[in-house]
């Protein structure tokens, strides 16, 4: 790809050297010494990591590596037994989740918690209360209420419009498809106006007539100045919007790198050799077709599904 709007600024990783760990020039949110073990087995254990603002970061790694877990500890949803995060340079060790959300960071759900009993309006509207302590009971003086409220039924609103669901608005959450509740999620998200976006498999269970729709709005989230940082299983994607790689195995970060280099590294091959993985890992880069090929296991080898 050559220079479009978005390439015009020079690339603020280009010069970070590609190690698990590694400094970034403007870092986000910052995780140090960060531990989770459940019973026997170190479920999360990262030394150091940090996100660098305004870029897409792609966080990936077999399955069971940690991915789910270290989100969880980020946005407080999980208490670590060690360790601490910085975001924007305050520590969250004593932040509770709705407040990380407040701060502006936000975060979606592998399995997505749209509450199908809701209409997909009253859904949008607990992204920004529910994520929103403080106004919950400030929403109890109806006064401010309800000019509070009508500013969330236009934000709202004006989200499910970007999100093509405008017309879905008075449906209950539950009649929504797979791909529609993604959506959902990452627009109910959207309503704290955040700062850093984690989505955890936005495309897992997407019809793939939805999948490039998906991946545009997670583009956009980014021209319009977030963050982002997302787990995603399928590398084509990860090739095609992220401009950052992390690697999780077995709860370690093992390499972080640009995504066209990263499935040149060994520690990272011999990681999703080792792990049972349920899906083939495929490097090639359709989209482009120039050098920055593969490195994973020649065609067919890591097709083992277990
Ligand atoms: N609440 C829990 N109690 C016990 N073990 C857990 C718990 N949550 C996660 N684990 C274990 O911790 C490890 C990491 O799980 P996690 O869900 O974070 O992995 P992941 O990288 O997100 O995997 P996937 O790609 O399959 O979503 C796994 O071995 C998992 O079984
Ligand atoms: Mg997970």
């Amino acid at each position: 790809m050559t220079a479009d709007a978005s390439a015009d600024m020079t690339d603020p990783l280009a010069d970070v050297a590609w190690e698990p760990g590694v400094a970034k020039p403007d870092p986000i949110l910052v995780a140090d010494n960060i531990t989770r073990q459940f019973g026997g087995l170190k479920a999360v254990d990262v030394d150091h990591l940090e996100i660098q603002r305004g870029v897409i970061t792609a966080l990936i790694g077999p399955n069971g590596a940690g991915k789910t877990t270290f989100f969880n500890l980020m946005s407080n949803f999980d208490s670590p037994d060690t360790g601490t995060q910085t975001f924007n340079g305050k520590d969250l060790t004593n932040t509770p989740a709705h407040k990380v959300a407040n701060l502006g960071m936000v975060r979606t759900f592998q399995l997505t918690k749209a509450l199908s009993k809701m209409t997909v309006m009253d859904n949008m509207k607990l992204g920004a209360v529910g994520q929103k302590g403080e106004s919950f009971w400030r929403a109890l003086l109806p006064f401010t209420w309800r000019s509070q409220e009508k500013g969330i039924e236009t934000r709202a609103a004006a989200l499910l419009e970007r999100f093509k669901m405008a017309h879905m608005t008075d449906e209950f959450a539950g009649t929504l498809s797979g791909g529609q509740r993604k959506l959902l999620e990452m627009a109910r998200a959207l309503m704290v106006e955040p700062e850093l976006v984690m989505l955890d498999e936005p495309m897992a269970g997407v019809n793939p007539a939805l999948t490039q729709s998906l991946l545009e709005h997670v583009t956009q989230l980014k021209d319009e100045g977030m963050t982002v940082l997302f787990v995603e299983h399928d590398m084509d994607m990860v090739q095609e919007i992220s401009d950052w790689v992390v690697v999780m195995a077995e709860g370690r970060i093992i390499a972080e790198g640009p995504p066209a280099t990263i499935g040149e590294n060994q520690a990272v091959v011999d990681a999703y050799l080792g792990a049972h993985h349920d899906a083939p890992l495929e490097w090639e880069d359709e989209t482009d077709g120039d050098d920055v090929t593969s490195a994973a296991p020649a065609d067919g080898s890591s097709e083992e599904s277990s």
